[in-house]
C-alpha cells in the first residue's frame, strides 16, 4: 500500500507547469484516431487514465507512437474499428471507458470493457441508453456496471437525445458515435457541460454548432461522416490539476504562484469563479488560444476568504473541484453552501461522503444531504490538529485535496492509497514540494 504525508509549510512560491489537460488529452487520441492521416499531440497528460485510452486505442489497431516529445496518432478514418473479441482495460477511467463506447459504436467492431473496483461500480446506464438507440448492441442492455460488452454498428441512426443531466461523458459518447451517422445527431443537456469535444471536431473541421434553447437548455448538433483533418494538437494544462497548487497557495500564508498555459475554457472554470467571489487573489494574463482552447497563465496569492452560495448554474463547471473547494472552505469565514450536487456521489467515489468523512475525521463541521453539503468554515487563523489517516478510495482527487489540507495541519495528514494520484497529475509530489509543499512518501 503507498501513503503520502503532508502537514504545513512556510509559505509556496514559484513559476511553474501542470501536466496537459485530461479531458482534451482523451478526446486527442479518441478523435485523432478518426482522422483520416497522422495527428501529432504536444503535452498529451501521460497519466494512468489517458494511458488506458491509449492503449485501449492500439489494442484495436490504432497505430500510435512518441517520437521525441510528441504523440502520433495514425487515424484510420471514422467507422474504420473491425474486429471482436478484444478486452480493454480502462482502469480507473470514467472519461476512457464512457468516451471508447461511443467510439465502438460507430464500428464494425466487438469489445468488452471493463475497469478497476472504483470504475466498476460507477454508472454506465446512462451511456447504453443512448447508444442503444443508435444500433449498438449491448450483452446486457440491463447491466449498469463494467465489464460491459458492446457491439457497435457500421451505421449508426442518428439519434436526437435529450440527456437528463449535463455530464459531457453522456454528451461525448453520443457524439462520437453520429460521426459516423449518415444523419444529423442532436443532444440536449440541461445545462452546458465541457465542450472540448465540440471544440476539437470544429478545429478538425467537421460542422458542429452550439445553441441556447427558450427554456434555457442547451442543443449540440453535428452533421455526420465529417471529413477530419490531421491537424497538429497541443494540450494545455489542466484547470483540474492546477486547481490543487492555486488553493495550496490561497490557503498557506505569504505565498504567491503562477501557474503558466492553463486551459481557461469558461465551462471548466467554476472553482476559480469561485475562489474569487470568496475573496480569493487570482489572476489571469497572457490570454491566448490554443487549437480552439482559450488558455492563459493563472497567478494566485494567499487570501482572506469568506463563505459563499455556490450558484447552482456552476455547478458543472467546476464538478471535479467541489474537494479542492472544500478544503478551501475550511480556511473561511462563515458557511461554504454547494447545492445540486448529486452527480458527486457517481465520481471516482461518492465524493459527498468521502468529503464529509475525512473532514469530520479534522472536527470540522459539514452538513450533508443527497444533493448538497455545507461546511462550517473556521476562518484564516485556524489550524487543524492533523495525525489522522484518510482513505483515498481509489479517488485521485480525494487524495490531492487532502494533502493539500496537510498545508494547513499542525501535524501530518496521512492519505493511503495515493497511486490513484497517477490517474491525473502523476507529477503533483514533486510539482508541490517544488513550490515550497511539505509532502513526503509515508
Ligand atoms: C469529463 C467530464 C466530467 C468530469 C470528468 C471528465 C470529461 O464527467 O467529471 O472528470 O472529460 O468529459 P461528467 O461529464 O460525467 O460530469
Amino acid at each position: 500500500m503507498n501513503s503520502m504525508s503532508s502537514n504545513k509549510s512556510s509559505n509556496l512560491s514559484g513559476d511553474i507547469n501542470v501536466p496537459g489537460d485530461k479531458s482534451i488529452s482523451h478526446r486527442a487520441l479518441i478523435i485523432g484516431s478518426l482522422v483520416t492521416g497522422k495527428v501529432k499531440i504536444k503535452n498529451l497528460l501521460e497519466s494512468d487514465d489517458v494511458i488506458a485510452t491509449l492503449e485501449a486505442l492500439k489494442t484495436l489497431g490504432i497505430k500510435i507512437n512518441k517520437n521525441k516529445n510528441i504523440w502520433q496518432v495514425f487515424g484510420n478514418g471514422i467507422g474504420n474499428l473491425h474486429g471482436s473479441d478484444y478486452r480493454l482495460d480502462m482502469g480507473n477511467s470514467g472519461t476512457g471507458s464512457r468516451l471508447l463506447m461511443g467510439l465502438l459504436a460507430g464500428s464494425d467492431v466487438e469489445a468488452t470493457i471493463l475497469g478497476d473496483e472504483s470504475l466498476s461500480k460507477r454508472p454506465m446506464k446512462r451511456i447504453i441508453k443512448p447508444l442503444t438507440k443508435t444500433g449498438a448492441v449491448f450483452d446486457n442492455p440491463s447491466n449498469n456496471n463494467l465489464p460491459i460488452k458492446i457491439r457497435g454498428s457500421k451505421i449508426p441512426l442518428p439519434l436526437k437525445y435529450i440527456s437528463p443531466v449535463a455530464s459531457a461523458q453522456i454528451k461525448s459518447s453520443i457524439l462520437l458515435t453520429g460521426l459516423s451517422s449518415t444523419g444529423n445527431t442532436t443532444v440536449i443537456e440541461p445545462t452546458l457541460s465541457r465542450d472540448h469535444t465540440e471544440r476539437m471536431l470544429k478545429y478538425l473541421g467537421a460542422n458542429i454548432s452550439t445553441t441556447q434553447l427558450p427554456n434555457s437548455s442547451w442543443k449540440i448538433d453535428l452533421k455526420g461522416l465529417p471529413l477530419l483533418k490531421p491537424l497538429d494538437i497541443e494540450i494545455p494544462s489542466d484547470p483540474s490539476s492546477a486547481a490543487f497548487p492555486i488553493v495550496a497557495s490561497i490557503i498557506t500564508p505569504n505565498s504567491k504562484i503562477k501557474i503558466l498555459n492553463v486551459c481557461v475554457n469558461d465551462l471548466r472554470m467554476g472553482l476559480y469563479k469561485s475562489l474569487i467571489d470568496m475573496g480569493a487573489n487570482i489572476s489571469f494574463s497572457n490570454r491566448r488560444e490554443l487549437n480552439g482552447e482559450p488558455i492563459a497563465d493563472i497567478s494566485a496569492k494567499y487570501s482572506i476568504l469568506k463563505g459563499i452560495k455556490i450558484p447552482k448554474s456552476r455547478v458543472a463547471s467546476m464538478i471535479d473541484e467541489f474537494p479542492i473547494l472544500s478544503i478551501a472552505a475550511i480556511k473561511a469565514i462563515g458557511e461554504t453552501t454547494m447545492e445540486g450536487i448529486e452527480e458527486l456521489r457517481f465520481k471516482e467515489t461518492d465524493r459527498i461522503y468521502s468529503i464529509s468523512e475525512g473532514l469530520r475525521l479534522v472536527g470540522i463541521e459539514t452538513k450533508e444531504k443527497k444533493d448538497s453539503m455545507v461546511i462550517k468554515g473556521m476562518g484564516p487563523d485556524y489550524y487543524v490538529n492533523g495525525n489522522v489517516t484518510i482513505k483515498s478510495r481509489l479517488d485521485h482527487r480525494i487524495a490531492m485535496s487532502f494533502l493539500c489540507l496537510g498545508m494547513i495541519s499542525e501535524n501530518p495528514v496521512k492519505v493511503i492509497d495515493t497511486d490513484t494520484i497517477n490517474s491525473s497529475f502523476p507529477s503533483f509530489f514533486e510539482i508541490m514540494n517544488k513550490i515550497g509543499a511539505n509532502l513526503k512518501y509515508a
